[in-house]
């Protein structure tokens, strides 16, 4: 499995109130303990900060406020000697304005690295730089115009996010080469793979045409970027100048918003040499209206229908990634469960959900630990870009009013993930002796590191036991998925089963329970809802004398005859051999 780490939230070593490596360090402990195998470090490269280090001014060094490049050799070592791997954000479809490649793009139009970036002149027949100029209507991810006008060269950039982001042109093959260096560079230092921010969004559709309107101002131009028609020639040319032929074991996940299970499967095919696995958006939109803002409520059928179509679509070809929470997404246990009374049953009951699918698990800080949302009231409580982005474009325009979006953004911005990590009881949770950059939840006097390390009742143990549990038993991380009872909105139900190899051995040669069948077979039952559910007597036919391999509860049983029970929100892995 791999943990996430977002370097700023994680552990400051230095008083100045931002986490940095030598922080990450001193914890990796408790990574070991979790039982991780990879780590994905968020950007900590050279940069502004305009986005949190996701808008890069230096590929090839680490920025002064997470410390050096000696420092992350040592990091990369201590990890190693660990039997931790380390992947690297890699954040390629822009850079930040500040780097030298686009100083030079932007100081002439007959600059050598003029194209390395989109520019394109205003729009036919309006004057440059007034209102609705722009070369086209699309919206920036952050709110806004996606382009920038900038005076001295009388021409536009595209920038999907930050007007500080902007994207590099990957249909000239310099970017691409350089690239490709650049990463080469890292690999050679030791580093393990990476984890590729919005990867599918590198090839645009030639001509930028303006994308539907379909709130505020702005156009939605994500039909003319999302895997666009050149990006899986630009990832199997990146495969094959970066990756083949190294003999190290790495590891490549890309993030691809909007991306298709079609496209997923193209994507994640060993045989074509793109990636490993990608983050793939639909369950974590399915609580969307219009647009992120427009928050409802999850139905549980929905989930089911898109983890389900997700299992089968690459159950051939192609690896799935699972996750519920990244520092894009709210906490899982205040979006999908229920951060109250059953705060520890329900980030235990997702968890078991998400885990038990065929896949790679990723486990975002402080979500081991059950953290919450921020429960922030006031707009000054922000930071994030894309938050104080669209409360800017869509309040100023009178399209919600500031309690319509204030209330958004308690349930959905990005700061809900951000706040540091809860490491015990004390003052800005250990995370700091200083002032935190992001305000340290006040429920850290109870959610915390050092309370649940204690307690074998915790969110943090029941993550582990689910993570040795995917490195002990073949059929979990392995075994066939089947989706069972579709339509029932609060019991999420299915199997998984693996056929033994000889001597009642797995597929890859590791010992597995029981002898004398060949087929090892899970069934997971989870109450996704706070009030008492039955399961459908047909779901339990034939599960009677099974065994109980995991559950959120620890008094648990398997079912008596017919029947079973499950209280809120608990959830419990049935298997039989
Ligand atoms: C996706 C990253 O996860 C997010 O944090 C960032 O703002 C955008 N890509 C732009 O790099």
């Amino acid at each position: 499995m791999v943990y996430q780490v977002y370097p700023r939230s994680f552990q400051d070593s230095d008083g100045d109130g931002i986490g940095d490596l030598r922080g990450i360090e001193q914890r990796l402990d408790h990574l070991v303990a979790l039982g991780v195998d990879v780590v994905w470090l968020s950007p900590v490269y050279r940069s502004p900060q305009d986005d949190n280090g996701y808008d890069i001014s230096d590929y090839q060094d680490i920025d002064p406020m997470f410390g050096t490049l000696e420092d992350f050799d040592r990091l990369l070592a201590a990890a190693h000697d660990r039997g931790l791997r380390v992947v690297m954000d890699l954040v390629v479809n822009h850079s930040s304005d500040e780097h030298e490649w686009f100083l030079a793009s932007r100081s002439a139009r007959t600059d050598d690295k003029r194209d390395w970036y989109w520019w394109r002149p205003a729009r036919e027949g309006m004057e440059p730089g007034t209102p609705g100029a722009e070369p086209n209507n699309w919206r920036s991810f952050f709110g806004g115009s996606a382009w920038e006008f900038d005076e001295a060269t009388g021409e536009y950039y595209l920038h999907l996010f930050s007007r500080k982001q902007p994207d590099l042109n990957w249909e000239n093959p310099d970017v691409r080469r350089a690239v490709h260096d650049m990463m080469t560079w890292w690999l050679d230092r030791g580093v393990d793979g990476f984890r590729m921010d919005v990867i599918n969004l590198i090839s645009k559709v030639p001509g930028l045409p303006d994308g539907e309107v379909r709130y505020g101002a702005y156009g939605d131009g994500s039909p003319f970027y999302t895997s666009g028609p050149r990006v899986h020639e630009f990832l199997q040319e990146m495969h094959r100048e970066v990756f083949a032929g190294r003999p190290e074991k790495l590891l490549t996940v890309g993030e691809t918003p909007g991306v298709t299970i079609e496209d997923g499967v193209l994507f994640t095919d060993p045989e074509r040499g793109e990636v490993d696995m990608v983050f793939q958006f639909e369950h974590v939109g399915l609580d969307h209206g219009e647009s992120k803002w427009d928050v409802k409520p999850l139905r549980l059928t929905d989930l089911k229908a898109t983890f389900g179509r997700w299992q089968a679509g690459l159950a051939e070809r192609g690896w799935n990634s699972l996750y519920w929470n990244n520092h894009d997404q709210p906490r899982i246990v205040s979006r999908f469960g229920d951060d109250g009374v059953h705060r520890v049953a329900s980030a235990k009951a997702l968890a078991l959900l998400l885990h038990l699918h065929r896949g790679t698990p990723y486990v975002y800080q402080g979500e081991e630990l059950g953290m919450t949302n921020a429960g922030f009231t006031s707009i000054d409580q922000y930071q994030d870009i894309e938050s104080l982005g669209h409360f800017h474009e869509l309040v100023d325009a009178g399209v919600v009013t500031p309690e319509q979006m204030l209330a958004s953004l308690r349930a959905m911005s990005r700061d809900n993930a951000r706040t540091p990590v809860q490491w015990d009881a004390s003052e800005h949770a250990g995370f700091t002796t200083g002032t935190p950059w992001l305000a340290v939840n006040p429920n850290h006097v109870e959610i915390n590191a050092e309370a649940e390390r204690a307690d074998l009742g915790s969110v943090f143990h029941f993550y582990r036991r689910l993570i040795a549990l995917r490195h002990d038993v073949p059929v979990v991380a392995l075994g066939d998925f089947h989706l069972l009872l579709p339509e029932h909105e609060a019991v999420y139900a299915f199997t998984r089963a693996l056929d033994r190899g000889p001597a009642g051995e797995g597929p890859d040669g590791a010992a597995s329970a029981g002898s004398g069948s060949s087929r090892d077979e899970l069934l997971v039952l989870v109450n996704v809802s706070g009030t008492a559910q039955e399961v459908p007597a047909a779901v339990l036919a034939g599960w009677d004398e099974a065994d109980v391999l995991i559950a959120t509860h620890d008094d648990a049983g398997a079912p008596s005859g017919s029947t079973l029970t499950l209280r809120p929100w608990e959830g419990l892995v049935l298997r039989r051999s």
